[in-house]
């Protein structure tokens, strides 16, 4: 799924350090997201080796989760077309890489980010891409938490940014790139219940705003997941051998958890539900958690006698059911 050029162009900038040294520094950047540590210039990723580390251990999980949201989107609406895309919090250019392989019509991409040295690490894996889209992208450093002026743009994005903001910015942030949405914006962050309740607080300030849902839910009524539950969704994506080797793991793929929440200027038909849980798959039956169109949970089993069985035999966690 990540683009080859992306890859060529991680493993340029990963090449100084040994396997070694980049699973010690993936280890000690978990750590530090875990605990919430920024102890070292209020930042998570704040030394060369820890943005080596992030290329080669999270942005492969980061990508594939973005990119899984944009075609949620695409489901929804299929006939979608992005010219421009404005990444918030940008870090070494993810979600342009994600957008850029799903939208063709791609023609201009701003991103904002504080880190400079993310920015330049970011400007030299662009050189690596085919698009004229992520070759020419104007990268900026600012920090979003200062008064910082935005332009409009088709498509809006916070990948995995919010959750590094001040809780007290948190809504004038969201309100301000509200304003600079032409058609979508996209909230994403890991799919813990800390990252689920910054979505689920996103979304209620964005209906109120008047925005239109578009994924995941089927409804703009009260979000029915409460704590201690949260909602979330599952990308897997394959491991490269280096990326193994890193996360001392031996499977050859994992699963990043994600929240998410995708809103638009207009209203467009919804599904009726979407899956929020595994499918628990039995002989000649499976059931589905659901989140309905008429704003509840429920549980649903579909058997051999259902007209939709087949359909939702293939149907995956996460999937819309239309
Ligand atoms: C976890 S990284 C996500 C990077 C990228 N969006 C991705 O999905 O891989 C969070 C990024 O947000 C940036 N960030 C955090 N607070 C910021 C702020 N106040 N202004 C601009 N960028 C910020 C960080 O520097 C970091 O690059």
């Amino acid at each position: 799924m990540l683009p080859e050029n992306l890859k060529a162009g991680i493993e340029a900038e990963i090449s100084n350090l040994s396997l070694r040294e980049l699973g010690e520094t993936h280890a000690d950047l978990s750590k530090r997201y875990r605990k919430g540590d920024r102890s070292i210039e209020k930042q998570y990723v704040s030394s060369q080796q820890h943005r080596q580390a992030y290329l080669s251990a999270r942005l492969p999980a980061t990508f594939a989760a973005v990119y899984r949201v944009l075609q949620e989107i695409q489901r929804v609406i299929p006939a979608l077309s992005i010219r421009s895309l404005l990444d918030l919090g940008a870090g070494p250019g993810t979600a342009m890489w994600a957008a850029g392989s799903l939208f063709s019509d791609l023609e201009s991409v701003t991103l904002i980010e504080q880190d400079p040295a993310f920015i330049a690490m970011g400007k030299r894996l662009a050189s690596h891409a085919l698009s004229h889209a992520l070759q020419a992208a104007s990268w900026q450093q600012k920090d979003l938490q200062q008064v910082c002026e935005l332009s409009a743009h088709d498509l809006v994005i916070f990948s995995y940014s919010i959750g590094e903001l001040k809780e007290n910015m948190f809504s004038s942030i969201i309100d301000q790139a509200w304003q600079q949405v032409r058609q979508v914006l996209v909230i994403i962050e890991p799919g813990t219940p800390q990252g689920f309740r910054r979505i689920r607080a996103s979304r209620e300030q964005l209906i109120k705003n008047g925005a239109h849902l578009i994924a995941p839910c089927p409804h703009a009524d009260r979000c029915p997941i409460q704590d201690p539950d949260w909602c979330h969704f599952s990308q897997r994506l394959e491991r490269s051998s280096t990326h193994r080797k890193i996360k001392q793991g031996s499977m050859s793929h994992e699963d990043e958890k994600f929240s998410y929440i995708a809103v638009s200027k207009i209203a467009f038909s919804l599904p009726q539900s979407r899956i929020i849980r595994h499918p628990q798959r039995h002989t000649g039956h499976v059931d589905l958690r659901l989140c309905t169109d008429n704003g509840k949970i429920e549980t649903v089993t579909f058997s051999r006698k259902d007209e939709l069985y087949r359909s939702v035999c293939k149907a995956d966690w996460g999937d819309p059911l239309f």
